[in-house]
């Protein structure tokens, strides 16, 4: 997998499919050579093209020609490559300038941790192995170790960096990427995703071309905007064929994404922390650790680009112990009461869900605040108010331990709010400017999280409700970006590292309370999905994907989570009719199959819909559980997009439908997700072709509108039964399906071996 070439002193790093090389240079840089399809021999030309003439320079090598044109694998700024660079740093002295030179490498067969940073791990350690090249400046003394991780069961190899301080006084890190790829991208275009709130994960696509293509995050979460990934793919890339290269950062912070091509048609692409808002002190002896990239390729299109993120997401990146069990189905108080409740109305929403089969009942926003209909107080507090809850959570954690129920519970733990306890006795807590007062959002400050202290407190508090109430899930919030990041804990000299800090902070907590509760199950969120990355998918197996949970939005929100996500970890719910976001009506039939691509679970007053949708529950729960293990570990395939009906190059899917299998690993069964957004008149039966059943396997394919319906044969939601035909036949020729003549139906199609 991992092989340096003593005497050319170049380095093979190579997957099943795919290669990657790098190069020492005489002169001692590294270069980077190529990164795709796998090649079994080394290259007979100079790929880093050393020996050839760049202007101005009058010979080959010149330095600052030379240093602009090389294929670096990880460069640096100041000394004559003008392009992006992935450190720079500057000492009090005010020196500048950072140039790297090969000093050795090492080869383990082990994943090592990534200091204080979630990152991919391999637990038996037998599925890859990992080079540390290391590169110095004397001058500087400094030391980096450049990592790379290759996996021998996917097409990944992950990459960070290590910055060392060997010199005997501090400097400071102005910046610190993680990746580096220099290469010819024409012909290419980048992926990448965009969105707002109520409207995330939007996958986007632009022509690489001379000049920049920028996704970053300044708002100190991966946000509503973009995603901590960056994808190129080729012109002739679809969703089976063509090339897709993926890039996906392991971090939930401030990130830059860039893609910067120059006139000779040359693309650096880079990842990593944003360098806006961020400035490392680093003492002398002390290493600086840069989040972890996973990267591949692949030649089988988006889709091949996703089952891998998938794979390598579920078996190297989510640790929880509930990652392929049936998680609780639950029914969250959110959108049922807003912060309109009390421990009656949340013991009778306990009562209904018992009843109805449900596992659980999440208390959402509220249960600290007095205003029953504003956002206001209480956070940092986290006690419960008394004109909703006088005796605390205790009778509705009782009723649910009488009732057989799962307890959940709300948080927004790096939040505080002006009128809290916390505020009055720790002004300092909050993160603002001197003389300035923090600008609020949704009525809240942010929580300065690079001091212990409140880390230590905010841990406590979460702690203590977990043991009083017995929780079994928290639900942890974020409601708002970081701004006025200024730590009244840090030295003027560290007020750089706060967003970073921040970030670490998160991670710290999440990380013991998993220790203290190894059984809780922990769902991120932050106003919907503005931090749904594989940062948080180390802590938590499922995030929140959108406060958008109308089946249609959530079709194109759900395409774009699901390009890098596996299914499994997308929070998703019932939502009530008429949906309070966008004002559609849908049937309680459909709300209920699309949101079984997900997590699963109820959020509307249960206590309060028709005897018809409330007996329709228990069906929806049976199937779910049915899907349960397609949902964990099925593999992906998109088979129709309704979101690039209009624009994407990635042609040949697109429609007035929108459409996705997944299939178990031995094609014994799969259920393929349809939905129909707009019925059309006059229209013929549409066809869908399945994709990688088995040829020879003869399946049953039941369709149904319904949940009910797959449980009755004789249900009039069964639009399809048909048994005994081939997996070649669903495959190649496809299957016809009359669609019903209403808008917004949805549609399972389950496909069992018989
Ligand atoms: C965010 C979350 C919602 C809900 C509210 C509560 O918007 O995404 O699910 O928890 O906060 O204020």
């Amino acid at each position: 997998m991992i092989y340096f070439d003593q005497n050319t002193r170049l380095i093979h790093l190579s997957t099943p499919k795919t290669s990657y090389l790098m190069k020492v240079t005489a002169d001692g840089y590294l270069g980077h050579v190529y990164y795709g399809k796998r090649l079994e021999k080394a290259p007979s030309q100079d790929l880093l093209r050393l020996e050839e003439l760049s202007e101005p320079s009058e010979k080959p090598g010149e330095k600052v020609s030379f240093l602009d044109n090389l294929p670096f694998e990880y460069p640096t700024a100041g000394v004559g490559d003008f392009r992006e660079s992935c450190l720079d740093i500057s000492s009090n002295d005010n020196v500048r300038g950072i140039e790297l030179f090969y000093k050795g490498y090492q080869i383990r067969n082990t994943k090592p941790e990534i200091k204080g940073l979630p990152a991919s791990f391999d637990h038996t350690d037998s599925n890859c192995e990992t080079l540390s090249i290391t590169l110095r400046d004397d001058i500087r003394q400094i030391e980096v170790e450049l990592n790379y991780t290759v996996y021998s069961d996917l097409d990944v190899i992950t990459r960070w960096a290590v910055i060392k301080n060997c010199s005997n006084k501090a400097f400071y890190i102005d910046r610190a990427l993680s990746m580096c790829i220099d290469a010819e991208l024409d012909d290419y275009s980048v992926l990448y995703e965009s969105g707002a709130w109520a409207r995330e994960h939007q996958i986007q696509f632009q022509k690489v071309k001379p000049g920049t293509i920028v996704t970053e995050s300044v708002k100190g979460e991966s946000g509503h905007e973009s995603q901590p990934f960056l994808g190129l793919i080729s012109s002739d890339c679809s969703e089976e064929s063509g090339e897709a290269y993926g890039f996906s950062l392991v971090y939930s912070g401030n990130f830059l994404a860039k893609v910067q091509t120059n006139s000779f048609g040359m693309s650096r692409t880079v990842l990593g922390i944003h360098p806006e808002n961020f400035r490392w002190k680093l003492l002398r002896g002390e290493s600086f650790y840069t989040p972890e990239v996973i990267m591949t390729y692949s030649d089988a299109g988006l889709g091949g680009m996703t089952r891998t993120f998938h794979r390598f997401i579920h078996d190297h990146i989510i640790r929880s112990a509930w990652k392929d069990k049936q998680r609780p189905i639950l029914v969250n108080n959110w959108e049922a009461t807003y912060l309109d409740f009390d421990d009656k109305k949340l013991i009778s929403i306990l009562g209904k869900a018992k009843e109805s089969g449900l596992d659980m009942l999440v208390i959402d926003d509220g249960w600290f605040r007095k205003s029953k209909s504003e956002p206001e107080g209480g956070l940092g507090d986290w006690l419960p108010v008394d004109n909703k809850l006088p005796e605390g959570l205790k009778p509705v954690s009782e009723a649910a331990i009488q009732n057989g129920m799962k307890l959940g519970l709300w948080f927004e733990p790096e939040m505080i709010s002006e009128d809290s306890e916390l505020y009055r006795s720790h002004p300092e807590y909050v993160l603002s400017f001197p003389g300035r007062r923090p600008a609020e959002c949704r009525n809240q400050w942010m929580l300065d999280f690079s001091n212990p202290k409140v880390l230590e407190l905010i841990y406590e508090k979460i702690a203590a409700q977990i043991k009083e109430n017995n929780l079994s899930y928290i639900k942890w919030d974020m409601n708002r970006p970081i701004c006025d990041a200024y730590s009244h804990y840090l030295p003027a000299d560290r007020q750089g590292e706060v967003c970073y800090r921040h970030v670490l902070g998160v991670y710290q907590i999440q990380e013991r309370l998993l220790k203290e509760f190894p059984w809780l199950l922990i769902e991120n969120c932050s106003s919907g999905g503005a931090r749904f990355d594989c940062g948080m998918l180390y802590y938590s197996p499922q995030i929140w994907t959108s406060d958008d949970m109308d089946p249609i939005e959530r079709l194109s929100i759900c395409e774009g989570t699901e390009l890098i996500y596996p299914v499994s970890t997308m929070g998703a719910h019932v939502c009530k009719n008429r949906n309070d976001i966008s004002g559609r009506n849908i049937s309680f039939d459909t709300r209920g199959l699309m949101a079984m691509a997900g997590t699963f679970g109820y959020e509307l007053d249960i206590t309060a819909i028709s005897a018809d949708d409330i007996s329709k529950i228990p069906s929806q729960i049976k199937l779910r559980k049915r899907l349960n293990d397609l949902v964990n570990k099925g593999e992906y395939y998109r088979i129709k997009s309704y979101r690039r009906r209009v624009d994407g190059p990635v042609g040949g899917i697109s429609g007035n439908a929108d459409c996705f299998e997944l299939i178990s690993e031995d094609r014994s069964e799969a259920a393929v997700w349809f939905m129909q957004p707009l019925a059309e008149p006059n229209q013929r039966s549409i066809r869908i072709k399945t994709r990688a059943l088995s040829p020879d396997f003869s399946y049953r394919v039941i369709a149904v509108t319904s949940a009910d319906a797959y449980f009755d044969n004789n249900s009039d939601g069964r639009i399809l039964d048909i048994s005994g035909i081939r997996g070649e036949e669903l495959n190649n020729a496809g299957l016809c399906l009359k669609l019903p003549r209403e808008d917004f139906t949805g549609i399972l199609i389950m496909i069992e071996k018989c």
